[in-house]
């Protein structure tokens, strides 16, 4: 399936009509009172990206995340039988964290403190003269947090009971999902920095092309025209949440320096070796994941929020073999350099832009109509968290 047939795509004037055009406030790209309601609306209840099955092949292999925002350590742990859950990494007896490492292989988890230990599947195993704790021990287990996976990605929700399964909260794209690169990648090449800047400030700046000819005057240049001089998609598309564009495809791109050009080539010919196709597609999922397939590569971009006006960044190129030759290595290597070096123009860019509306004397924006998927971002947050004052009214101002 295409990505962009699941999306309902709209020429640009259409998609405008539909979302309206007014400015909107600046307050949610800034305020620490706003984004404690993000925090709680949206974050603490709906389904992250935080890993790849790739990174825990075997029974025993585990990852640890850290998710600042709910100030929580996890352990992502594949069971016995090749199941994936999240627990808290921390131990049941006083808290202790049971692991450092970021990643690892175990039978079981020992806690360093008291020697407690679980199971893989979170279970107490045992416990050092248990019998004078008056406790039982199916009451002691790791606690857990919603764990599912699509396409090879890892999804956590912190919500105990989330009022969809990550499936449902996909639709239509989860299926698109299951036929890319992604859901059978066995590796992949990693870039993570963190920006000053709000998570939708941050995520914003890839949902419009409008800066493409300031900021990316020579990395950008393929994707510009004379037809076309601005590099504006030729569709947005929306699917709940989700958002999608199509890239104009440029019919004359001016020449690509000989070495990427000689890493686009090879890189398209091991990706046939391999088997791997699909369509070009742009999937900007709600809250922070953005996936990208421009073939023959795939990556992911996370903007997770660490506060207010700071994000961590997660780029991953993914892969469905490993790098097993010289070749392989440079066609990966280069691609990785290519998307980084865009990125890298990028960054500047977003920071000035969160330093010169952090104080609120920009007090609104103005979206013009090809920045229509920052405008459905905004729409998707302000309801949310419209939607979750409305619950804590109704609950009598409880949070
Ligand atoms: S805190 Fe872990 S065993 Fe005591
Ligand atoms: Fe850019």
């Amino acid at each position: 399936m295409d990505g962009q047939q699941v999306f309902k795509m709209l020429p640009v004037e259409e998609a405008a009509e539909l979302l309206g055009r007014g400015p909107v406030s600046s307050l949610p790209y800034y305020d620490p009172d706003r984004w404690e309601l993000e925090r709680r609306a949206i974050f603490m209840r709906s389904w992250l990206h935080v890993g790849h099955i790739c990174e825990i092949p075997e029974p025993g292999s585990f990852i640890r995340r850290e998710i600042e925002f709910a100030r929580a350590s996890l352990l992502i742990v594949r069971g016995k039988h090749g199941d994936v859950q999240a627990f808290h990494n921390a131990c049941t007896h006083r808290g202790t964290q049971l692991v450092d490492e970021a990643s690892g292989k175990r039978s079981r988890f020992s806690c360093r403190y008291h020697m407690w230990t679980f199971g893989l599947d979170g279970a107490l195993v045992s416990a050092p003269d248990f019998e004078r704790f008056h406790a039982a021990k199916e009451d002691c287990s790791l606690k857990q947090v919603q764990t599912q996976v699509l396409a090879g990605m890892i999804f956590i929700n912190f919500d105990p009971a989330p009022k969809q399964s990550v499936r449902e909260f996909f639709g239509p794209i989860a299926d698109a999902l299951e036929q890319t690169p992604v859901a059978r990648a066995v590796d992949f090449t990693e870039w993570t920095y963190e920006i000053e800047a709000n998570w939708k400030t941050s995520f914003d700046n890839y949902q419009e092309n409008y800066h493409l000819r300031v900021i990316h005057a020579r990395t950008g240049r393929p994707a510009m025209g004379p037809e076309n001089p601005f590099g504006y998609p030729t569709s947005y598309g929306f699917c709940g949440p989700h958002r999608s564009q199509t890239l104009w495809k440029n019919p004359s791109p001016p020449p690509i320096p000989p070495i990427q050009l000689m890493s686009v080539r090879r890189g398209a010919a091991l990706a046939e070796k391999d088997g791997v196709s699909f369509p070009k597609s742009d999937f900007k999922l709600f809250p922070c994941l953005h996936i990208v397939a421009l073939p023959p590569n795939q990556f992911s971009h996370t903007h997770m929020p660490l506060g207010p006006t700071r994000t961590r960044g997660q780029i991953r190129m993914y892969w469905t073999s490993k790098a097993d030759s010289a070749s392989r290595q440079f066609a990966r290597e280069m691609a990785a350099m290519s998307v980084r070096d865009v990125l890298a123009e990028d960054r500047p860019a977003i920071e000035a832009c969160q330093r010169g509306v952090s104080n609120g004397a920009i007090d609104k924006f103005y979206f013009q109509d090809h920045e229509i998927l920052l405008r459905h971002l905004y729409e998707q947050v302000e309801s949310r968290v419209e939607a979750y004052l409305a619950e804590r009214a109704a609950a009598g101002g409880a949070q």
